[in-house]
Protein backbone atom coordinates (compact mmCIF):
# COMPACT_ATOMS: atom_id res chain seq x y z
CA UNK A 1 0.00 0.00 0.00
CA UNK A 2 1.43 3.23 -0.84
CA UNK A 3 1.01 6.61 1.38
CA UNK A 4 0.41 9.47 -1.00
CA UNK A 5 0.10 12.16 1.55
CA UNK A 6 3.27 14.02 3.18
CA UNK A 7 4.19 13.31 6.66
CA UNK A 8 6.06 15.64 8.86
CA UNK A 9 7.85 13.32 11.54
CA UNK A 10 7.36 14.40 14.74
CA UNK A 11 10.54 12.25 15.52
CA UNK A 12 12.33 11.98 12.85
CA UNK A 13 15.89 11.07 14.04
CA UNK A 14 14.00 8.00 15.71
CA UNK A 15 14.02 4.28 14.25
CA UNK A 16 13.10 1.00 15.28
CA UNK A 17 14.47 0.49 18.95
CA UNK A 18 18.01 -0.87 19.47
CA UNK A 19 16.14 -3.52 21.32
CA UNK A 20 13.91 -5.00 17.93
CA UNK A 21 17.19 -4.49 15.77
CA UNK A 22 19.09 -6.89 18.06
CA UNK A 23 16.08 -8.92 19.04
CA UNK A 24 15.31 -9.44 15.33
CA UNK A 25 19.17 -10.33 14.66
CA UNK A 26 19.33 -12.35 17.40
CA UNK A 27 16.55 -14.55 15.58
CA UNK A 28 17.60 -14.46 12.43
CA UNK A 29 21.23 -15.51 13.44
CA UNK A 30 19.94 -17.83 16.19
CA UNK A 31 21.89 -16.14 18.75
CA UNK A 32 21.83 -16.28 22.02
CA UNK A 33 19.76 -13.35 23.33
CA UNK A 34 20.90 -11.36 25.90
CA UNK A 35 20.21 -8.32 24.26
CA UNK A 36 16.81 -7.63 25.58
CA UNK A 37 15.61 -7.21 29.25
CA UNK A 38 13.59 -10.22 29.67
CA UNK A 39 13.45 -13.70 31.73
CA UNK A 40 13.58 -16.80 29.44
CA UNK A 41 12.13 -18.65 32.52
CA UNK A 42 8.80 -18.23 33.46
CA UNK A 43 6.73 -16.57 35.91
CA UNK A 44 5.32 -18.45 39.42
CA UNK A 45 2.96 -21.38 38.35
CA UNK A 46 0.46 -20.08 41.04
CA UNK A 47 0.13 -16.22 39.11
CA UNK A 48 -0.75 -18.18 35.98
CA UNK A 49 -3.22 -19.73 38.08
CA UNK A 50 -4.55 -16.93 39.44
CA UNK A 51 -5.36 -15.21 36.19
CA UNK A 52 -7.04 -18.10 34.28
CA UNK A 53 -8.90 -18.14 38.21
CA UNK A 54 -9.74 -14.25 37.73
CA UNK A 55 -10.57 -14.78 33.94
CA UNK A 56 -12.57 -18.18 34.91
CA UNK A 57 -14.55 -15.81 37.45
CA UNK A 58 -15.93 -13.61 34.48
CA UNK A 59 -13.33 -10.24 35.39
CA UNK A 60 -12.45 -9.55 31.72
CA UNK A 61 -14.13 -6.21 31.14
CA UNK A 62 -12.22 -2.60 31.71
CA UNK A 63 -10.87 -2.31 34.84
CA UNK A 64 -11.75 0.97 36.96
CA UNK A 65 -9.64 3.91 35.90
CA UNK A 66 -7.17 3.86 38.29
CA UNK A 67 -6.77 0.17 39.33
CA UNK A 68 -8.67 -2.02 41.16
CA UNK A 69 -8.72 -1.23 44.67
CA UNK A 70 -7.86 -4.43 45.81
CA UNK A 71 -4.44 -3.96 43.99
CA UNK A 72 -4.33 -0.55 44.97
CA UNK A 73 -4.71 -1.13 49.46
CA UNK A 74 -1.83 -4.00 48.31
CA UNK A 75 0.03 -1.81 47.02
CA UNK A 76 -0.06 0.95 49.71
CA UNK A 77 0.40 -1.87 52.41
CA UNK A 78 3.60 -2.89 50.30
CA UNK A 79 5.21 0.58 50.48
CA UNK A 80 4.39 1.65 53.87
CA UNK A 81 5.89 -1.81 55.00
CA UNK A 82 9.15 -1.45 52.36
CA UNK A 83 9.48 2.82 52.70
CA UNK A 84 8.24 3.76 55.45
CA UNK A 85 5.67 6.32 53.53
CA UNK A 86 1.89 6.46 53.50
CA UNK A 87 0.17 6.65 49.49
CA UNK A 88 -3.64 6.83 50.18
CA UNK A 89 -5.32 4.24 47.39
CA UNK A 90 -7.58 6.27 46.19
CA UNK A 91 -5.64 9.21 45.08
CA UNK A 92 -2.20 8.85 45.35
CA UNK A 93 -1.47 4.93 43.61
CA UNK A 94 -2.31 4.78 39.84
CA UNK A 95 -2.10 1.09 38.04
CA UNK A 96 -1.14 1.50 34.64
CA UNK A 97 -0.14 -1.05 31.88
CA UNK A 98 3.59 -0.92 32.00
CA UNK A 99 6.37 1.35 33.32
CA UNK A 100 6.92 2.92 29.46
CA UNK A 101 3.51 3.93 29.69
CA UNK A 102 3.87 5.38 32.82
CA UNK A 103 6.63 7.24 32.01
CA UNK A 104 5.23 8.79 28.80
CA UNK A 105 2.02 9.46 30.51
CA UNK A 106 3.93 11.67 33.56
CA UNK A 107 6.27 12.89 31.11
CA UNK A 108 2.95 13.92 28.90
CA UNK A 109 1.41 15.28 32.42
CA UNK A 110 3.87 17.82 33.54
CA UNK A 111 5.87 18.37 30.52
CA UNK A 112 5.20 21.60 28.75
CA UNK A 113 6.49 23.07 25.61
CA UNK A 114 9.79 24.90 26.38
CA UNK A 115 10.03 23.39 29.57
CA UNK A 116 13.38 21.85 30.13
CA UNK A 117 14.08 17.80 31.71
CA UNK A 118 17.11 17.16 33.52
CA UNK A 119 17.97 13.61 32.09
CA UNK A 120 20.88 11.68 33.67
CA UNK A 121 22.73 9.79 30.91
CA UNK A 122 23.13 7.09 29.79
CA UNK A 123 19.13 5.88 29.72
CA UNK A 124 16.46 4.18 29.43
CA UNK A 125 15.27 4.89 26.00
CA UNK A 126 11.76 6.37 26.05
CA UNK A 127 12.76 9.42 28.03
CA UNK A 128 14.20 11.69 25.83
CA UNK A 129 11.37 10.85 23.06
CA UNK A 130 8.11 11.42 25.34
CA UNK A 131 10.38 14.72 26.52
CA UNK A 132 10.26 16.13 22.66
CA UNK A 133 7.27 15.08 21.91
CA UNK A 134 5.82 17.13 24.66
CA UNK A 135 8.00 19.55 23.28
CA UNK A 136 9.78 19.18 26.18
CA UNK A 137 14.02 20.12 26.27
CA UNK A 138 16.18 17.60 27.51
CA UNK A 139 18.81 18.80 28.93
CA UNK A 140 21.41 16.06 29.45
CA UNK A 141 23.81 15.08 32.57
CA UNK A 142 26.50 12.44 31.51
CA UNK A 143 26.70 10.16 34.75
CA UNK A 144 31.24 8.70 33.77
CA UNK A 145 32.06 5.46 32.70
CA UNK A 146 33.04 3.25 34.94
CA UNK A 147 31.36 3.91 37.99
CA UNK A 148 28.52 5.96 36.60
CA UNK A 149 28.30 8.11 39.87
CA UNK A 150 26.37 11.71 40.01
CA UNK A 151 27.72 14.96 40.82
CA UNK A 152 25.03 15.91 42.06
CA UNK A 153 26.14 19.96 42.31
CA UNK A 154 27.34 19.36 38.85
CA UNK A 155 23.47 18.62 38.44
CA UNK A 156 22.38 21.82 40.26
CA UNK A 157 24.27 23.93 37.57
CA UNK A 158 21.87 22.61 34.88
CA UNK A 159 18.37 23.39 37.12
CA UNK A 160 16.91 27.17 36.63
CA UNK A 161 13.68 28.71 36.34
CA UNK A 162 12.55 26.47 33.03
CA UNK A 163 13.29 23.23 34.56
CA UNK A 164 9.88 21.14 35.03
CA UNK A 165 11.59 17.73 35.80
CA UNK A 166 14.35 15.60 36.42
CA UNK A 167 13.82 11.86 35.58
CA UNK A 168 16.35 9.36 37.71
CA UNK A 169 16.27 6.02 37.73
CA UNK A 170 17.63 3.52 40.35
CA UNK A 171 18.53 0.65 40.37
CA UNK A 172 19.71 1.48 36.53
CA UNK A 173 19.44 0.33 33.22
CA UNK A 174 21.82 -0.09 31.83
CA UNK A 175 24.70 0.08 34.14
CA UNK A 176 24.00 -1.48 37.02
CA UNK A 177 24.56 1.24 39.18
CA UNK A 178 22.23 2.26 42.38
CA UNK A 179 21.45 5.53 43.99
CA UNK A 180 22.79 5.69 47.68
CA UNK A 181 20.29 7.13 50.24
CA UNK A 182 23.40 10.31 50.09
CA UNK A 183 22.28 10.71 46.29
CA UNK A 184 18.55 11.15 47.36
CA UNK A 185 19.96 13.87 49.64
CA UNK A 186 21.93 15.75 48.13
CA UNK A 187 18.65 15.55 45.53
CA UNK A 188 16.43 16.63 47.77
CA UNK A 189 18.71 19.70 48.63
CA UNK A 190 19.26 20.78 45.02
CA UNK A 191 15.64 20.86 44.67
CA UNK A 192 14.61 22.89 47.69
CA UNK A 193 12.76 25.96 46.71
CA UNK A 194 12.37 24.93 43.09
CA UNK A 195 9.25 23.65 41.34
CA UNK A 196 10.76 20.94 40.33
CA UNK A 197 8.59 17.40 39.93
CA UNK A 198 10.76 14.06 40.27
CA UNK A 199 10.09 11.44 37.71
CA UNK A 200 11.70 8.22 39.24
CA UNK A 201 11.95 5.00 37.47
CA UNK A 202 11.90 2.46 39.96
CA UNK A 203 11.02 -0.83 37.94
CA UNK A 204 14.22 -2.63 39.37
CA UNK A 205 13.23 -1.94 42.72
CA UNK A 206 13.17 -5.37 44.34
CA UNK A 207 16.89 -6.27 42.37
CA UNK A 208 19.90 -5.02 44.52
CA UNK A 209 22.88 -6.75 45.20
CA UNK A 210 25.72 -6.83 48.36
CA UNK A 211 23.26 -5.80 50.42
CA UNK A 212 22.23 -3.08 49.38
CA UNK A 213 18.71 -1.44 50.14
CA UNK A 214 16.46 0.14 47.29
CA UNK A 215 16.39 4.22 48.43
CA UNK A 216 12.86 4.64 46.81
CA UNK A 217 12.39 8.42 46.82
CA UNK A 218 9.05 7.46 48.65
CA UNK A 219 11.79 7.07 52.28
CA UNK A 220 12.55 10.55 51.74
CA UNK A 221 9.43 12.51 52.59
CA UNK A 222 10.15 16.01 50.55
CA UNK A 223 11.45 14.39 47.43
CA UNK A 224 8.54 12.37 47.31
CA UNK A 225 5.88 14.91 48.24
CA UNK A 226 7.51 16.28 44.17
CA UNK A 227 7.79 13.11 43.29
CA UNK A 228 6.19 10.48 40.93
CA UNK A 229 7.62 7.09 41.21
CA UNK A 230 7.01 4.15 38.32
CA UNK A 231 6.94 0.56 39.46
CA UNK A 232 6.63 -2.72 37.26
CA UNK A 233 5.14 -6.06 38.26
CA UNK A 234 6.53 -7.13 34.90
CA UNK A 235 10.28 -7.16 36.18
CA UNK A 236 9.28 -7.95 40.18
CA UNK A 237 7.56 -11.08 38.72
CA UNK A 238 9.00 -11.94 35.29
CA UNK A 239 6.11 -10.87 33.63
CA UNK A 240 7.32 -8.40 30.98
CA UNK A 241 4.74 -9.52 28.98
CA UNK A 242 1.78 -8.69 30.86
CA UNK A 243 2.67 -4.88 30.73
CA UNK A 244 0.98 -4.45 34.17
CA UNK A 245 3.05 -1.54 36.83
CA UNK A 246 1.70 1.27 38.78
CA UNK A 247 2.76 4.60 39.96
CA UNK A 248 2.69 6.51 43.15
CA UNK A 249 2.33 10.14 43.48
CA UNK A 250 1.36 12.64 45.77
CA UNK A 251 -3.20 13.72 44.91
CA UNK A 252 -1.79 16.72 42.75
CA UNK A 253 0.40 14.97 40.92
CA UNK A 254 -1.78 11.88 40.68
CA UNK A 255 -4.68 13.98 39.40
CA UNK A 256 -2.58 15.47 36.47
CA UNK A 257 -0.69 11.84 35.91
CA UNK A 258 -4.58 10.51 35.48
CA UNK A 259 -6.09 13.01 33.39
CA UNK A 260 -3.42 11.79 30.85
CA UNK A 261 -3.16 8.22 32.00
CA UNK A 262 -7.41 8.10 31.06
CA UNK A 263 -6.77 8.99 27.58
CA UNK A 264 -3.67 6.90 26.79
CA UNK A 265 -5.11 3.66 28.02
CA UNK A 266 -8.06 4.54 30.28
CA UNK A 267 -6.72 1.42 31.93
CA UNK A 268 -5.00 -1.62 32.62
CA UNK A 269 -5.72 -5.61 31.91
CA UNK A 270 -8.54 -6.02 34.62
CA UNK A 271 -7.91 -10.32 35.44
CA UNK A 272 -3.74 -10.02 36.01
CA UNK A 273 -4.63 -7.18 38.34
CA UNK A 274 -6.89 -9.50 40.29
CA UNK A 275 -4.08 -12.07 40.00
CA UNK A 276 -1.30 -9.50 41.58
CA UNK A 277 -3.74 -8.64 44.02
CA UNK A 278 -3.66 -11.97 45.77
CA UNK A 279 -0.20 -12.54 44.72
CA UNK A 280 0.99 -9.43 46.72
CA UNK A 281 -0.05 -10.98 49.81
CA UNK A 282 3.32 -13.26 49.96
CA UNK A 283 5.98 -10.84 49.63
CA UNK A 284 8.73 -13.53 49.69
CA UNK A 285 8.18 -13.05 46.49
CA UNK A 286 9.68 -10.15 46.13
CA UNK A 287 11.95 -9.87 48.88
CA UNK A 288 13.45 -12.88 47.64
CA UNK A 289 14.21 -11.81 43.76
CA UNK A 290 17.32 -9.67 44.91
CA UNK A 291 18.99 -13.24 45.91
CA UNK A 292 17.67 -15.25 42.86
CA UNK A 293 19.17 -12.76 40.75
CA UNK A 294 22.29 -11.88 42.71
CA UNK A 295 22.89 -15.94 42.27
CA UNK A 296 22.98 -15.08 38.06
CA UNK A 297 25.33 -12.03 38.20
CA UNK A 298 27.89 -14.05 40.27
CA UNK A 299 27.52 -16.99 37.91
CA UNK A 300 27.46 -14.71 34.80
CA UNK A 301 30.58 -13.03 36.62
CA UNK A 302 32.27 -16.24 37.35
CA UNK A 303 31.80 -17.68 33.64
CA UNK A 304 33.29 -15.05 31.99
CA UNK A 305 36.15 -13.91 34.47
CA UNK A 306 39.07 -15.16 32.64
CA UNK A 307 37.90 -13.67 29.49
CA UNK A 308 39.16 -10.99 28.00
CA UNK A 309 36.14 -8.93 29.06
CA UNK A 310 36.65 -6.47 32.02
CA UNK A 311 33.41 -6.65 34.28
CA UNK A 312 32.12 -3.82 35.75
CA UNK A 313 30.69 -3.17 38.87
CA UNK A 314 26.96 -4.58 38.91
CA UNK A 315 24.62 -2.99 41.89
CA UNK A 316 21.72 -3.65 41.17
CA UNK A 317 19.16 -4.64 38.15
CA UNK A 318 19.55 -7.77 36.07
CA UNK A 319 22.44 -6.01 33.46
CA UNK A 320 26.00 -6.45 33.65
CA UNK A 321 28.73 -4.43 31.59
CA UNK A 322 31.54 -5.72 29.93
CA UNK A 323 34.19 -3.31 28.14
CA UNK A 324 35.92 -5.17 25.34
CA UNK A 325 38.59 -2.38 24.93
CA UNK A 326 41.38 -5.58 25.25
CA UNK A 327 39.57 -6.91 22.39
CA UNK A 328 39.18 -4.68 19.79
CA UNK A 329 38.39 -1.03 19.79
CA UNK A 330 35.35 -0.90 17.47
CA UNK A 331 32.84 1.20 17.50
CA UNK A 332 30.30 -0.62 20.29
CA UNK A 333 27.42 -0.75 17.67
CA UNK A 334 29.71 -2.70 14.90
CA UNK A 335 31.02 -4.55 17.64
CA UNK A 336 27.76 -5.85 19.26
CA UNK A 337 26.05 -6.72 15.32
CA UNK A 338 29.71 -8.59 14.53
CA UNK A 339 29.44 -10.77 17.83
CA UNK A 340 25.70 -11.75 17.02
CA UNK A 341 26.61 -12.79 13.66
CA UNK A 342 29.86 -14.32 14.13
CA UNK A 343 29.78 -15.52 17.54
CA UNK A 344 25.64 -15.75 18.06
CA UNK A 345 25.68 -14.13 21.11
CA UNK A 346 24.06 -10.87 21.05
CA UNK A 347 24.08 -7.92 23.70
CA UNK A 348 23.30 -4.32 23.29
CA UNK A 349 25.80 -1.72 23.02
CA UNK A 350 25.90 0.60 25.53
CA UNK A 351 26.41 4.20 23.20
CA UNK A 352 22.50 3.94 21.95
CA UNK A 353 21.86 5.13 25.54
CA UNK A 354 23.13 8.23 24.89
CA UNK A 355 22.12 11.36 23.03
CA UNK A 356 25.71 12.09 21.12
CA UNK A 357 26.62 8.00 20.94
CA UNK A 358 28.89 7.82 23.89
CA UNK A 359 31.15 5.09 23.20
CA UNK A 360 33.30 3.30 26.38
CA UNK A 361 33.18 0.39 24.26
CA UNK A 362 31.20 -1.32 26.68
CA UNK A 363 28.31 -3.84 25.63
CA UNK A 364 25.64 -4.36 28.64
CA UNK A 365 24.22 -8.11 28.75
CA UNK A 366 20.92 -9.48 30.60
CA UNK A 367 21.69 -11.92 33.32
CA UNK A 368 18.08 -12.85 33.74
CA UNK A 369 18.50 -15.94 32.12
CA UNK A 370 18.29 -19.70 32.56
CA UNK A 371 22.29 -20.70 33.81
CA UNK A 372 22.39 -23.06 30.78
CA UNK A 373 21.82 -20.10 28.65
CA UNK A 374 24.39 -18.18 30.75
CA UNK A 375 26.63 -20.97 29.74
CA UNK A 376 25.86 -21.41 26.51
CA UNK A 377 27.11 -17.21 26.45
CA UNK A 378 30.26 -17.33 28.67
CA UNK A 379 31.23 -20.07 25.78
CA UNK A 380 30.87 -17.79 22.98
CA UNK A 381 32.48 -14.70 24.87
CA UNK A 382 35.56 -16.67 25.92
CA UNK A 383 36.38 -17.59 22.38
CA UNK A 384 37.67 -13.76 22.18
C1 LIG B 1 14.68 1.58 33.32
C2 LIG B 1 13.42 1.03 32.77
N1 LIG B 1 12.29 1.72 32.94
C3 LIG B 1 11.12 1.27 32.48
C4 LIG B 1 11.03 0.08 31.78
C5 LIG B 1 9.70 -0.36 31.25
O1 LIG B 1 8.99 -1.17 32.11
P1 LIG B 1 7.74 -2.00 31.56
O2 LIG B 1 8.26 -3.25 30.96
O3 LIG B 1 6.90 -2.23 32.79
O4 LIG B 1 7.05 -1.13 30.58
C6 LIG B 1 12.19 -0.66 31.56
C7 LIG B 1 12.12 -1.90 30.79
O5 LIG B 1 13.10 -2.40 30.28
C8 LIG B 1 13.41 -0.18 32.08
O6 LIG B 1 14.55 -0.86 31.90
Amino acid sequence: MQFSGSIKSKLPGVGTTIFSVMSALANEQQAINLAQGFPDFNCHPALIELVNKAMKAGFNQYAPMPGLMSLREKIALKTERLYGAIYHPEKEITVVPGGTHALYAAISAIVSEGDEVVVLEPCYDSYVPAIELNGGRPVFYEMKYPDYKVDWNEVKKLINFRTRMIVINTPHNPTGSILEAEDMLQLQKILDNTDVVVLSDEVYEHILFDGYQHQSVARFPKLAERSLIVSSFGKTYHTTGWKLGYVLGPEALTKEFRKVHQFMAFSANTPMQHAMAEFLDDASHYLELSAFYQEKRDYFQKLVKASNFKILPCKGSYFQLLNYAKITLERDLDFAVRLTKDYKIASIPTSVFYKMKTDNNVLRFCFAKSNETLEKAAEKLMKL
